[in-house]
């Protein structure tokens, strides 16, 4: 089973990923650390080819052997992950290894482009969104960021970046399920994503 969750930074989809993944034994892959990584690379002068990455069942991110799971969630990496996003080469080799990773295993797998370009043929398509200023608030809280509209303006200079770039820009597939998350609990998302691939499970 296939299971494709999109939508913009902060929208919510690796809480509900995990959940998913979890409840449906599935692999959970966050797409976005790969950009990071590619970031992370880059900023060490790394070119693109010589950047391998690969990840471990819990999901932890290998820079050319090095775990840097948790150098990924920065500033400076939510910047520069998002220009590094806007070229052809680099998303190639992306979308190549993220579906490598998902042929022959359920996977739930979160971004931008896992709908619309990655697994076009999912079983189950979800887009989240919310407004931008609930998703600075989520974010400046998860961070501990003092300055909500500091996150706020970051925040939309990359959705902006994300909507309008030439290859893969954000946008939810025709056939995905739309899911604003404004005024809903976690929770109360979790269970209508739920229900939509349980549905899914009992149509196959
Ligand atoms: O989900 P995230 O914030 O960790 O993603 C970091 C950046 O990577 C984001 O600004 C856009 C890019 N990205 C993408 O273009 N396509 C994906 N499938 C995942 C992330």
């Amino acid at each position: 089973m296939q299971i494709a969750i999109d939508g913009p930074a902060a929208a919510g989809k690796t809480s509900l990923g995990r959940a998913l993944a979890s409840r449906f034994g599935c692999l959970f892959v966050e797409t976005g650390k790969m950009y990071r990584a590619v970031a992370l690379g880059a900023e060490r002068g790394l070119p693109l080819a010589e950047i391998d990455l690969t990840i471990d069942k819990n999901g932890h991110l290998f820079l050319n052997g090095e775990d840097v799971t948790d150098l990924l969630h920065t500033p400076r990496l939510d910047e520069a992950s998002s220009k590094v996003a806007t070229r052809r080469e680099v998303r190639e080799r992306l979308v190549d290894l993220q579906r490598r990773i998902a042929a022959g295993q359920d996977v739930v797998m979160e971004g931008r482009d896992i709908g619309t370009v990655v697994l076009p043929r999912a079983d189950v398509k979800i887009f989240l969104q919310a407004s931008a200023r609930e998703r600075a608030l989520r974010r400046a809280r998860e961070r501990n960021a003092p300055d909500v509209s500091l996150t706020l303006e970051e925040l939309i200079a990359r959705d902006e970046r994300d909507r309008t770039r030439d290859v893969a820009p954000l946008n939810p597939a025709c056939d995905a399920t739309i899911i604003d998350t404004d005024r809903k609990s976690l929770d109360e998302v979790i269970s209508e994503a739920q229900d939509l691939v349980k549905e899914r499970l009992r149509e196959r």
